[in-house]
C-alpha cells in the first residue's frame, strides 16, 4: 500500500528547514512550513526573550494557515528548532490545532548544543492518539552534512523502502 507523507516544520533560521528539505527529497512527501502570523524577531537576543516569555506561559501564537486535507496523510514528520529545551511555540499551535490521531508521527529537531531536550516528549503529549517513531536530532552546524544520518534513520525506522 502506498503511503503519504506529510512534513510539517518550523523554521526561524533556516536550519530545520534544511532537514525538512532533505526529508521530503528522501521520501517524495509533501512540504509545509509552519508560520506564525506574526514572524519572530531577527534579532537573535529580542527572538530568544519572547520566545521564553511565550514558552514559561504557554502562549500559542496564531498561524498563517493550517494543512489542507491533512486527512490524508497516513505518517506526519514534525519538525523544530530547540527553543529553551522544547518546541517553537508554532509548533505547538500546529499540533494543538490538527488532529494526528491515527497517524504515524515522527519528530525531528535541531539544536544549538542542547540536543533534543523536551522537544520529543513534548510532540508525543500534544499527539496522544498518534503512533510515534524514534525522531533524529541534528546540531543546527551540521545541517549541510546531515545527510547520511538522515537516510540511515528513515531507514531504520522503516519510513523509506519499507512502509
Ligand atoms: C528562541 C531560541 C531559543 C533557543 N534555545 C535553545 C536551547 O534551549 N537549546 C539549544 O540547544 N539551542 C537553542 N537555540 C538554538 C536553535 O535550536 C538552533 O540554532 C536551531 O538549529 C535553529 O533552527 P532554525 O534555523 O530552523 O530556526 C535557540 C534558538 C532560539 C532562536
Amino acid at each position: 500500500m502506498i503511503k503519504t507523507f506529510l512534513i510539517a516544520y518550523y523554521s526561524h533560521s533556516g536550519n530545520t528547514r534544511t532537514i525538512a528539505d532533505l526529508i521530503q527529497n528522501m521520501t517524495g512527501g509533501d512540504l509545509f512550513e509552519i508560520l506564525p502570523k506574526q514572524p519572530y524577531p531577527e534579532n537573535y537576543n529580542k527572538c530568544t526573550e519572547q520566545a521564553k516569555r511565550e514558552i514559561n506561559s504557554g502562549y500559542k501564537p496564531e498561524l498563517q494557515k493550517s494543512v489542507p486535507n491533512i486527512e490524508t496523510y497516513d505518517i506526519v514528520f514534525i519538525g523544530s528548532p530547540n527553543w529553551w529545551g522544547t518546541i517553537a511555540p508554532p509548533v505547538a499551535t500546529f499540533l494543538s490545532g490538527c488532529d494526528l490521531s491515527g497517524k504515524i508521527v515522527i519528530p525531528f529537531c535541531t539544536h544549538g548544543g542542547g540536543g533534543q531536550g523536551r522537544c520529543f516528549a513534548d510532540v508525543a503529549k500534544l499527539t496522544p492518539k498518534s503512533n510515534h517513531r524514534e525522531g533524529v536530532v541534528i546540531s543546527g552546524n551540521r545541517v549541510n552534512s546531515a545527510q547520511p544520518e538522515l537516510e540511515k534513520w528513515l531507514q531504520n525506522i522503516k519510513a523509506i523502502n519499507e512502509i
